[in-house]
């Protein structure tokens, strides 16, 4: 078996939710380079223009849907707006919502939010979709995880439980459809440089530099591209044999 049979995507039609930037953006790409036309995704039209034109600019193929995925039956409208486009072979699940806040901070609306973006959509989502998958007897999804669905830190409480609860819910969906060929598995990052943390890298850079310092074995925040190699090989027939586990690129923790 060459290289492009396990790992290339010629002919895979991917949805990636929330890839108008950071990992979401550079995973668009990735699969995008590997083969796959890209259904690019973002809260408002136009937001992944960029993407577009840079995977255009690479001999890809790329369209965007939009929309707030907080909305009740939002996953469910995306997919069948990307459905109407072509048949989803893969599903990468990364947009989310992250408010920082310890328990004793955190308010109902910020927990609601939450909950809605990060769980809520993907229920809709995988409701939606995976049927349609098993009923074609391929699929792949991949559902953007995160360190803290494994070791939670109380800053982020509510968010690092919808992370678990999503893997919880990749499991269970992994075990039922797998005799379908649909495998569901979590790539779960560890802190990953992106505009989500930037506010408190240019807050107060030296107290950056010596968080990321000391925060994993390699020293260093992530950067999105790390992300791409293990998001095409879940996405990908070299992932035959595996469904409802985690790969996790943390730098070593
Ligand atoms: N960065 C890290 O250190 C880190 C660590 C562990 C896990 N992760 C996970 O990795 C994934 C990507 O993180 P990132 O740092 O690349 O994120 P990011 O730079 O903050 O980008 C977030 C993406 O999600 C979209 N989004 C946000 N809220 C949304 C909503 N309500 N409805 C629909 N889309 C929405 C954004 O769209 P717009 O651009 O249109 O707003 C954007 O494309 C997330 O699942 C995150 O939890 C990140």
């Amino acid at each position: 078996m060459d290289l492009d049979t396990i790992f290339g995507l010629k002919g895979r039609t991917a949805l990636v939710t929330g890839s108008s930037r950071g990992i979401g953006a550079a995973i668009a790409e990735g699969l995008a380079g590997a083969g796959a036309h890209v259904i690019l995704h973002g809260v408002k039209a136009g937001a992944t223009a960029g993407v577009q034109r840079r995977i255009n600019d690479n001999g890809g193929t790329a369209q965007e849907l939009a929309g707030d995925l907080s909305a009740s039956g939002a996953g469910r409208d995306l997919i069948e707006q990307a459905e109407a486009i072509a048949p989803i072979d893969i599903l990468v699940i990364n947009a989310s919502a992250q408010i920082n806040a310890s328990l004793s901070e955190l308010t109902c609306e910020d927990l609601t939010f939450q909950v809605a973006v990060n769980f809520g959509s993907t229920v809709d989502m995988l409701q939606t979709l995976l049927p349609l998958m098993g009923a074609r007897k391929w699929g792949r999804v991949v559902s953007i995880g995160s360190i803290n669905q494994y070791r939670p830190k109380g800053v982020v409480t509510a968010y690092a439980a919808t992370k678990a609860a999503q893997h919880n819910l990749i499991q269970s969906q992994a075990r039922d459809y797998a005799k379908e060929n649909v495998l569901l598995n979590t790539l779960a990052p560890g802190l990953i440089d992106t505009d989500r943390n930037a506010h408190r890298r240019d807050q107060d850079p030296a107290g950056w530099a010596e968080y990321v310092r000391t925060l994993n074995w390699m020293g260093r925040a992530g950067r999105p591209e790390e992300m791409v190699g293990a998001a095409i090989f879940l996405s990908s027939q070299a992932c035959s044999f595996m469904t409802g586990e985690s790969i996790f690129l943390t730098g070593g923790y």
